[in-house]
């Protein structure tokens, strides 16, 4: 089947089985050109609560479409491929945190969305990196905070806002490379562009960086909007590489160049346009949360959505 057919074929089978297909901007180009709504995590999570499709075919890492099941548990949330995992989401458990809240009674745990639903059921409050800065603004002063999975996001918040903050030792393996050195040489080669980042990079704490004019912080959808709205021609991209297709459908005569080549991430590239046509044939692979975990892990995410 020819790219065309494949995508026809989707199309059909969408109306035919009121599908909507939600996928994130680092995704495939030719599996972000089939979605019905392509966002960050905090746009996907906003429109799995509200879409009345019966079934949501999530094109993202596993727990993207966990969330959108926690959401959404009326709906049959299928994901295309089995096993597409995120280093943050491994890099802490639900148990962990249970024993955090027994030794912190009064402490608050804030997650950021890439966490497992055990994770969640956990956590306090989450938060994306759209609205991170928003969510600890927002929480009491008096009470101790464990931030978790990704310490470079943590850094990043606890620089901007000056709210002390335990850190969990977690990492993105994708933005993790992204140092100030990388920046710096950035900044230096293309002195005209903006330079926009994202908050799970190494260099978000790093005060060359954070006091540059030219340098943003911003969630995917941040930097979309950005470069969309900025009247400047050229744009250094420091996240990963699928969204330059988003940037660039957006605005053609606009250039966006890498920061580097090596920020891909693999397990988000699982997911395929044949594999997107398979999970709606088949109505695969569903995921659910059984209660009454998911009844405990939506409460986070409502206390985000709220704030
Ligand atoms: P956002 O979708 O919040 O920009 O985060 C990027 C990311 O790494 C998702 O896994
Ligand atoms: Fe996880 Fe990083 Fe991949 Fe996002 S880019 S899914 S944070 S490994």
């Amino acid at each position: 089947m020819t790219i065309q057919e494949m995508q026809e074929r989707i199309a059909q089978l969408k109306k035919e089985k009121n599908a909507v297909i939600l996928a994130h901007y680092y995704t495939r180009p030719e599996v972000q050109d089939v979605a019905d709504y392509l966002g960050d995590s905090l746009g996907l999570s906003q429109e799995a609560g509200k879409t009345d499709a019966d079934i949501i075919l999530f094109c993202g890492v596993h727990f993207m479409a966990e969330t959108a099941a926690i959401i959404s548990p009326d709906k049959r949330v299928l994901t295309p491929v089995l096993g597409a995992g995120c280093s943050l989401a491994e890099a802490i458990t639900g148990y962990e945190l249970k024993r955090w809240k027994e030794e912190h009674p009064d402490g608050l745990v804030v997650s950021y969305v890439n966490t497992t639903a055990d994770t969640k059921a956990y956590t306090d409050v989450c938060c994306t990196s759209a609205n991170a800065l928003e969510v600890v603004k927002a929480l009491p002063e008096d009470k101790e905070i464990l931030f978790v999975p990704d310490s470079h996001l943590g850094a990043w918040i606890q620089k901007v806002t000056g709210r002390e903050m335990t850190l969990w030792d977690g990492h993105c393996c994708v933005h993790h490379i992204v140092d100030g050195e990388m920046v710096i040489e950035a900044a230096n080669k293309y002195p005209e562009a903006d330079i926009l980042i994202h908050p799970e990079s190494i260099c978000s704490s790093d005060e060359r960086v954070l006091n540059m004019p030219n340098a943003y912080f911003y969630s995917t959808a941040g930097m979309v909007k950005h470069a969309k709205e900025s009247p400047k021609r050229q744009f250094v991209i420091a996240t990963e590489l699928g969204t330059i297709h988003k940037l660039q459908q957006d605005s053609p005569d606009k250039e966006f160049i890498p920061i580097s080549e090596r920020l891909i991430c693999a397990q988000m590239k699982k997911v395929t346009l044949e594999g997107v046509l398979e999970a709606l044939e088949k109505e695969q692979y569903v995921v659910k949360i059984d209660e009454p975990m998911r009844s405990d892990a939506v409460k986070s995410i409502d206390a985000m959505l709220k704030l």
